[in-house]
């Protein structure tokens, strides 16, 4: 693939050969000097019209490790706030020749506009509430870490549905690698019709953690709600938070994963996010490899290399 748009177009040969390769690079961000010449000679931009800490740090030492040049942009502190549009942004760039685009915006389907305007790859890092695919990469990648496996695990995934790229991105991969995917929150917070691409759906969260094997707990996308909240900060916590009475349901190795950034006490409790079952700073770390697979895949994989 030039680009890496989302999880809906990636084949179940696609995500495996991402993952075989992320597995290959876990190895070099162990090692004491924590960089190859792989893609010397590249340069990577990494353009962020939105807040990141994980994402875009994870890109930007990605790009480093593989020994490309990359070169980060915020919204905030570019042209874009004199009223530059996304376009004549993106051709600028362009014009500087960089090898691949890394994107994350408000709007759905902003990477795929610059995608087919560009010569060259952009790679998604999360646009609106459409799809975040290194994120449930390195949730896979995380997942058959522990598991050994992705097939036949039953994955809760539970909060704000329909604000959720992460949940969009997670439920097309996870079902292609087949896995048995149940997204569970309050009615405001799930899309309608849902179901249709292939997830079990519920109400109560208790339905959707049992027997569960992997619980991902998403964030209130505060910044995505309308004025009115429903529910309240409260009662969301009260019954859609993860706590470890709620936990004892899931199967006794279940792990508990979050993409971050959490709000401790309202969709986890700090016993769940600190204890023993909590897998949150393995996603983190496997996400530096499972986008160093990515920045290399898209470069040209073997031929980077030449
Ligand atoms: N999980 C995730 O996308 O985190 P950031 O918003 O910090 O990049």
């Amino acid at each position: 693939h030039k680009h890496i748009l989302g999880t809906e177009q990636l084949s179940r040969e696609d995500i495996e050969l991402i993952l075989d390769t992320a597995d290959s690079f876990k190895e070099i961000n162990s090692r004491e000097i924590k960089k190859v010449p792989t893609l010397r000679g590249k340069t990577i931009i990494n353009l962020f019209y939105e807040a990141s800490t994980r994402t875009r740090t994870s890109f930007e030492i990605a790009g480093k490790r593989l020994s490309a040049d990359t070169i980060n942009i915020s919204a905030s502190a570019s042209s874009v706030v004199k009223g530059e549009t996304l376009e004549d942004t993106a051709k600028n760039l362009q014009a500087m020749a960089p090898d691949i685009i890394v994107m994350r915006h408000s709007a759905s389907g902003a990477p795929h506009y610059l995608a087919k305007r560009l010569d060259c790859s952009v790679i998604n890092a999360g646009d609106g509430a459409h799809e975040h695919p290194s994120q449930a990469l390195l949730d896979m990648l995380t997942m058959r870490q522990v598991k050994g496996r992705i097939e036949g695990l039953k994955v809760a995934i539970i909060g704000d549905i329909a604000h959720s790229r992460v949940a969009r991105s997670n439920l097309y991969a996870l079902t292609r690698m087949g896995a048995t995917v149940r997204l569970a929150g309050p009615g405001t917070m799930i899309p309608p019709g849902i179901e249709r691409l292939g997830a079990e759906v519920h109400t109560d969260i208790n339905e959707a953690i049992r027997d569960a094997d992997v619980i991902i707990m998403l964030r209130i996308q505060l910044e995505r709600q309308g004025k009115t909240l429903l529910p309240t900060l409260r009662e969301y916590a009260r019954f859609y938070g993860l706590n470890p009475q709620n936990l004892k349901l899931a199967k006794d190795d279940a792990i508990v994963m979050h993409p971050g950034p959490m709000n401790r006490g309202v969709e986890i409790s700090s016993f769940v996010a600190d204890g023993p079952q909590n897998v949150i700073l393995d996603q983190v770390e496997n996400g530096v490899a499972v986008r160093m697979a990515l920045l290399y895949l898209v470069a040209g994989g073997e031929q980077a290399e030449k």
